[in-house]
């Protein structure tokens, strides 16, 4: 990327520019040159902006030679921390992160509501609550904004599950739209005024969100004042003139598939689209450019090398926040924090244990600049008197783990040797190698980078000495987009190539993964060589592949491998080391492979064999604590068996510091569910609706998404929003209520709480309100403020005060398009979680009042 030498365009006047810039060049600021950048126009000194993903890290700008970030803990962690001011901190943490990649604007926060916890990207989603949702996102949006980066909050509107989402049109009602998919983006608009929004990739009222004008033009930029700039998802435009007269102005990535001089002369010219339209589009687009280039020239003008950071500093914040995203569950006969008064000797079982799991999976997850495994941390960390003795009981990836560790070069570097060819006429490589690259990583993925003057369909040949440190039996697996083949040894081992099975890999455009069983000898070296190219095979299995192979849109391999285990064996030795020791810590969950952008999970159950292995391990020992990585619900069918449960989400790669921070008591959990965890799969309150249906998915619960359907049936939960122990108590009292002077509704809700227990704790307050009958159906209450009084000591009490305001009291008015609230008796209550509200009174609204815009 060139970037033009003089600084002018920072004081340029936009207007005068969009005079000087010809259509061509309209057209061309109007769609991108690559994945993660705005187009330069050198003529006019207008620079391009580098933009990364978002939401939990800084990516960089290329999948294929990731330059590793910081992973920190997954939206719904964050959240769970119920704490506005730490994801402040979050949002300058990242604003950071985002500037050392050069790149000024962020791809997040994801906003979109955690409708049913199958959703493939539950994970990244804050909440169930639209309330919660909101205000996290706007602490996030401020944090980066007020250090200089833009925040693109996404996905606008209702992409709140994977399947069909490119054509999915969410079927909901008007007051479901606003009261709970629209309002935390409602919130975030209100309190942070994110740069930038991103469109969803479905469909509202059967119209694609990027090219929805009453999405676009009248909710958001006419009703909530919204000045900055609209982004499609990457592949979410679907149209020329239908997505530019809406008022999408920047399609997503590059090069354009629409924004083409040829597509949008020819809207032009059929007066399907006008100039006008053009300019007002082009001159948001530079208006954002400049707002974001004013504020870090340096970045946007400087060397645009990416860089990682790595500091005390920057490790300790990762961990703080990731042990206060971590939510205690169940504590019986106090088994934890782990002391060696009760447990000398503690087990550590699970595939997790070892397991690098920091993050879900898509566009979220990047390359770590270190990993803590739970492993790590607790080892590390353990106080003294306490000894650790550790078995994987089960396995439970889906697709073999990744080898970088496992692999070198020839000439002895860390990695393998990745070597592009093109091809001749006849479609075979030429034998002279393009350009070679050293990769830390056997995720190759070349969607967003390809090297210069490459030929359409190519081939990449990869390798390395692969090592394992124990003699074994290792199964090695090979899952591509494209095509792809693996030797060992000279041998040919793995063939993705001549006979393929479709599966979920790379968003649903790959095969599943092949796999072969192979002995390595302990540290003894086996040449590893993998070849691959972007086309699929024939879809007839016709004689002649080259004529019907196409190029392969997403592309990429993926060589996975780990020592084959007998199953029952491996659950016999947990078990029998269980009978061994004091207390059991097992780490079980998801993996990036299971929970990931691109499908929805099929079942609530943990993957593998691991409920088998809980249930065995708690039989054999009754202090059994089970440890959950997972972005949301998953089915515990062994809850009644294990005296501890900790839900860890996605912590970030100081998963293990954290992890250990809480169980051995050096944090004490403060964490609060942000979702509500179903006792079964037919309790989630959007089943049977969990998935599209010829291209329409039906919010047939309406309001009563989480904790609102369970209060609405009766039903109990597992596990109740709001949710969460402590390792102290709390008692609450209050609350004393005021009126505000604020228009047209404001009260102070007073509380005050006190930790009666013996060490030092937060406690989160929670204030639901009750409408009163308004003449429409009404969740029985919903969550309207919240607060947490921090690191109280033991017998010390802290006042906290509460605001509601006026979206606090209203609800949507579907026939008169507004908001609205009725004078009446409200009732409110508050509590430490949406299932124990103890202090309950009710405040009266003199006068009903009706209001539209924020
Ligand atoms: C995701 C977005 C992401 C974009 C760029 C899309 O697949 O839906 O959230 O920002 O890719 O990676």
């Amino acid at each position: 990327m060139s970037q033009p030498k003089s600084r002018s365009f920072l004081e340029a006047s936009v207007p005068a520019l969009v005079k000087k810039l010809r259509t061509e060049e309209k057209i061309q600021l109007l769609g991108a040159p690559d994945w993660w950048n705005t187009h330069a126009i050198e003529r006019l000194e207008i620079p391009a902006v580098r933009m990364s993903d978002g939401p939990n890290g800084v990516r960089g700008s290329s999948h294929f030679q990731s330059t590793p970030a910081q992973c920190l803990p997954c939206a719904t962690s964050l959240a769970a921390t119920f704490d506005p001011e730490l994801i402040h901190q979050v949002g300058a943490f990242l604003a950071a992160e985002t500037k050392i990649k050069s790149s000024v604007i962020l791809l997040a926060p994801t906003c979109n509501i955690q409708r049913n916890p199958l959703g493939g990207r539950a994970f990244e989603s804050f909440s169930e609550d639209p309330h919660l949702s909101g205000t996290i996102a706007a602490a996030y949006v401020n944090g980066l904004q007020e250090n200089g980066v833009a925040a693109t909050i996404k996905h606008f509107v209702a992409n709140d599950q994977e399947h069909e989402r490119t054509a999915a049109d969410s079927v909901l009602s008007e007051r479901a739209l606003r009261e709970i998919y629209l309002y935390p983006f409602m919130l975030a608009q209100r309190d942070a005024k994110p740069w930038a929004f991103m469109t969803s990739y479905g469909r509202i009222d059967n119209v694609h969100c990027s090219e929805n004008p009453r999405l676009l033009q009248d909710i958001l930029r006419k009703e909530w004042g919204f000045d900055g700039l609209v982004m499609s998802d990457w592949y979410g435009t679907y149209s020329v003139a239908e997505a530019l007269n809406a008022g999408l102005d920047l399609e997503m990535p590059g090069p354009s598939r629409w924004r083409t001089p040829l597509l949008v002369n020819h809207s032009l010219t059929a007066q399907k689209t006008s100039f006008k339209t053009l300019n007002t589009r082009v001159s948001t687009l530079l208006s954002f450019v400049q707002k974001v280039a004013k504020i870090n020239p340096d970045v946007v003008y400087g060397d645009g090398v990416e860089r990682s950071r790595d500091s005390p500093e920057a490790r300790n914040f990762c961990r703080k926040l990731a042990a206060e995203g971590i939510v205690l569950l169940k504590n019986e006969g106090e088994v934890l924090p782990l002391r060696k008064e009760k447990a000398r000797k503690v087990a550590i079982i699970g595939p997790n244990v070892k397991g690098r799991v920091i993050s879900g999976g898509g566009s979220a997850a990047l390359k770590p600049t270190y990993v803590v495994t739970p492993y790590q941390g607790l080892i590390d960390n353990a106080p003294e008197g306490i000894e650790l003795k550790y078995s994987v009981g089960c396995y439970a990836h889906r697709y073999l783990p990744t080898l970088e560790n496992n692999l070198t070069t020839k000439e002895g570097q860390a990695g393998w040797l990745c070597t592009f060819y093109q091809h001749d006429e006849s479609g075979e490589p030429v034998k002279e190698p393009l350009a070679s690259f050293v990769l830390q990583d056997t995720r190759i993925r070349l969607n967003d980078f390809l090297p210069k003057d490459l030929t359409p369909t190519w081939t990449i040949k990869v390798e390395g000495n692969l090592t394992f440190e124990k003699t074994a039996e290792y199964e090695l697996g090979l899952a591509v987009a494209g095509r792809a083949k693996l030797w060992v040894d000279g041998e040919l081992a793995i063939d993705n190539w001549t006979k393929q099975t479709k599966g979920e890999f790379f968003y649903g455009q790959g095969t599943v993964e092949e796999k072969a069983t192979l002995r390595f000898g302990a540290n003894k070296s086996r040449a590893v060589s993998l070849e691959y190219t972007n086309t699929f095979p024939p879809a007839t299995g016709a004689d002649d592949e080259k004529a019907d192979s196409q190029p392969a849109l997403m592309r990429g391999v993926r060589l996975g491998g780990a020592e084959k285990i007998d199953p029952d064996q491996a659950i016999d030795d947990a078990v029998k080391l269980a009978t061994q020791c004091d207390a059991v810590v097992v780490v079980v969950g998801l993996t990036p492979e299971w929970e990931s952008e691109g499908f929805d999970r099929p079942t609530l159950h943990l993957p593998g064999l691991q409920d088998k292995l809980i249930a065995k391990v708690a039989e054999a020992n009754s202090n059994t604590i089970v440890c959950v990585q997972a972005g949301s619900a998953v089915a515990m069918p062994w809850i009644s068996a294990v005296s501890g449960l900790v839900q860890t989400w996605y912590s970030g790669n100081e998963v293990g510091n954290a992890l250990a921070d809480v169980l051995y008591g050096n944090v004490n959990p403060s964490g609060r569910l942000t979702v509500t965890l179903p006792s079964r799969y037919e309790d989630i309150p959007a089943y049977p609706n969990l998935f599209s249906e010829d291209g329409r998915i039906h919010y047939r619960e309406d309001l009563f998404v989480g904790y609102k359907y369970f209060d609405a049936k009766g039903v109990k939960p597992l596990f109740p929003f709001g949710f969460g122990l402590s390792y102290t108590r709390f008692t609450l009292s209050g609350p004393s209520l005021t009126k505000t002077s604020a228009k047209p509704f404001g009260l102070d809700v007073t509380v005050t709480v006190r930790n009666v227990g013996l060490r030092v704790g937060s406690e989160v307050v929670q204030v639901y309100v009750g409408l009163p009958d308004v003449g429409v159906t009404t969740p029985k209450r919903q969550l309207r403020a919240f607060a947490k009084a921090k690191d109280l000591a033991p017998g010390e009490s802290k006042t906290i005060k509460l605001t509601l305001d006026k979206y606090a009291v209203s609800f949507w008015d579907t026939p008169n398009h507004c908001w609205r609230a009725s004078a009446g008796e409200y009732a409110l209550y508050v509590g430490p979680s949406s299932d124990n509200l103890p202090l309950q009174c009710s405040f009266i609204l003199e006068e009903s009042f009706e209001w539209t815009g924020l």
